[in-house]
């Protein structure tokens, strides 16, 4: 078997077309322009590259893009001043911390610092206990993204196995608690899990989010299950030449594609739609702060 190839490109372009609708719609009927800040501390190459893409989709779809960045050494005290005024700012629906912080910055208390109903990450504990007991709340943007794809690929999720790879706080323990809202028989494995080819074997639905290059062998893989690869992995390909490099996800593509009944490719899956889910959450925090409903298929 050949597994169908999950296109991320072209699934998060469709996103950002029907939040750029409803961005019309809003200023049209509304007078509302969404707004969406970035707030970056220092000049990590790859946190610029991510907060350049992000502004320029944000501005394509219609929102304002706010940009705060500020110096590597900016005190505790200057940042929580900043997430401050942007609390404050009625034209600002959305604020987005860029990680990681300088060391000398206490991430919790930064993120917890933003007010849950502009987290638009999903990351304030606010959020995290509001998606953990089943309440609307803002969602992280790659475990939207990953839902959004596989509820568009089974219709609904509804008593499906799934495994989830990896217990990070971003991606792997929301995704099972999206996983579990949609009616999934949810396992989380990880590093230290007891035979985790068997767990994995017996899944519907695999999502790999541990951040090791090429873990999960086809081998691992029910025919015809679902993976979705969340890894982002640079790695050497001499294959390509000397000093060559390429990107891999967390599962070995060419043996999962043979067995998958369908598959995230890396690149152009799981990583386009983190961007268009995080515009997706701008929107709905814009329509709930003004009393309006949250746009139907763009939230968990
Ligand atoms: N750094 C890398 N990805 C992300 C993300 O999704 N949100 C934030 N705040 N920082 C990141």
């Amino acid at each position: 078997m050949s597994a169908q190839i999950i296109d991320g490109k072209e699934f998060a372009a469709n996103v950002r077309s029907q939040v750029a609708e409803h961005v019309v719609r809003l200023k049209a009927d509304h007078g509302i322009t969404p707004g969406l800040a970035v707030v970056l501390v220092g000049e990590d190459p790859a946190s610029q590259v991510y907060v350049r893409s992000k502004g320029k989709l944000t501005v394509e779809v219609g929102m304002n893009s706010i940009e705060h960045k500020l110096d590597i050494d900016t005190s505790e005290t200057d940042l929580l001043a900043v997430v401050d005024q942007l609390n404050n700012d009625p034209a600002i629906h959305g604020i987005l911390v860029q990680l990681p912080l300088p060391k000398h910055l206490n991430e919790d208390l930064v993120i917890n610092s933003i007010a849950p109903a502009k987290d638009v990450d999903g990351f304030h504990i606010s959020n995290v206990g509001l998606l953990g007991t089943g309440q609307s709340s803002m969602v992280p943007c790659t475990p939207l993204g990953c839902l959004m794809m596989l509820r568009d690929h089974f219709g609904s999720l509804s008593g499906l196995d799934a495994v989830v790879v990896g217990r990070s706080n971003i991606v792997g323990k929301p995704m099972a608690l999206l996983l579990l809202g949609d009616s999934c028989t949810v396992t989380i494995a990880h590093s230290r899990t007891k035979d985790l080819p068997d767990v994995v074997r017996r899944a519907d639905i695999v999502v790999a989010a541990v951040g090791r290059p090429e873990m999960v062998p086809g081998d691992w893989i029910k025919p015809g299950a679902v993976v979705v690869d969340v890894g982002i992995n640079r790695i050497a390909a001499p294959e390509r030449g000397e000093g060559k490099m390429k990107l891999v996800g967390d599962v070995d593509y060419a043996s999962c594609a043979q067995v998958a009944g369908a598959i995230t490719p890396v690149p152009g899956g799981v990583g386009p739609m983190t961007i268009a889910c995080l515009l997706a959450n701008t929107l709905t925090a814009t329509c709930r702060a003004n009393g309006l409903p949250a746009p139907e298929g763009l939230t968990a």
